[in-house]
């Protein structure tokens, strides 16, 4: 039986976002659990790199822009090179800004939908074909809480994770029966490198999220730490049998 700590041992992952935040937490998680890591970015991954090193396991950092139809190609055939293949994918990377739709502008639209949103289909559509092959993959989208408690200002980021549910349960049906799964997990405030960077001035992380977690059953913000192990879950084969899935993972505050 496989040591249930290294429940992903001789897998390959790719996790988009990877060199701060959520995307380095996954990228540790995984790697944690016996996998290698392609980790990519539009910044050197160098910190989770050296992490997952740490632990033994290989990590490769390529600069990509995951919103650039050319640049994922390049990295995917970097992947393949480094390491043959990708098992799991978590399409992590990702914005998000607060902006009112009066003031939203076009072009703002457009950059927040091509990097959140067509990034997991450029991926998606780099990677599941050698899945599909090989008759065993893990696609794991980013989503949000939000999509379920919508706050002002967020039309263009909630449509962007909206959709990814809905790319999400329509990609399962087609990969259901080749052995790949696709699920998203969808988390609540968490303090990341973006939640914390990107507040007012004057206005602390703290601050904010204790009163957000109000809202919560658990009346705590959430750390990175709280969301990895439902990737590393969906990552396993625990999860053989779910797949078109949404896990919220915000502390009990959207009920779905
Ligand atoms: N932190 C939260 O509260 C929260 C809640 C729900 C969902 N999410 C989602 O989780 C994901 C990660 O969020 P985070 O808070 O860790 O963000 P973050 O800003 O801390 O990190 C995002 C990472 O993605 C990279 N990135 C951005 N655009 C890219 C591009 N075009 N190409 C390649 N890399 C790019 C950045 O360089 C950065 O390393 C996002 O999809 C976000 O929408 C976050």
């Amino acid at each position: 039986m496989t040591n249930p700590a290294q429940r992903l041992a001789g897998k390959v992952a790719v996790v988009s976002g990877a060199a701060v935040g959520l995307g380095q937490a996954f990228a540790e998680r995984l790697a944690r659990d016996g996998a290698d890591v392609l980790l990519v970015d539009l910044n050197e991954a160098s910190e989770t790199a050296a992490r997952i090193e740490a632990l033994g396991r290989r990590a490769v950092s390529v600069r990509c822009d995951v919103s650039d139809p050319t640049a994922v190609e390049a990295m995917a055939q970097q992947c393949r090179s480094a390491f043959g293949r990708c098992d799991i994918l978590v399409n992590n990377a990702g914005i998000y800004f607060m902006a009112p739709f009066e003031t939203l502008s076009f072009a703002d639209w457009k950059r927040l939908l091509a990097t959140n949103l067509d990034s997991t289909f450029l991926l998606s559509k780099a990677f599941a074909p050698g899945m599909k092959e090989r008759g065993w993959g893990r696609i794991i989208n980013l989503a949000t809480n939000s999509i379920g408690l919508i706050a002002a200002g967020m039309t263009h980021y909630v449509t962007s994770k909206a959709a990814i549910v809905g790319f999400t349960r329509a990609l399962a049906t087609e990969l259901g029966e080749h052995g790949v799964t696709v699920n998203a997990v969808a988390p609540g405030p968490t303090r990341t490198h973006g939640t914390t960077t990107g507040l007012p001035p004057g206005v602390s992380f703290d601050e904010v999220f204790s009163a957000l977690a109000q809202q919560q059953a658990i009346k705590r913000g959430a750390e990175p730490s709280d969301i990895v192990g439902a990737v590393s879950f969906l990552a396993s084969d625990d999860a053989a049998f779910m797949t078109g899935q949404t896990l919220v993972v915000d502390g009990g505050w959207w009920r779905v």
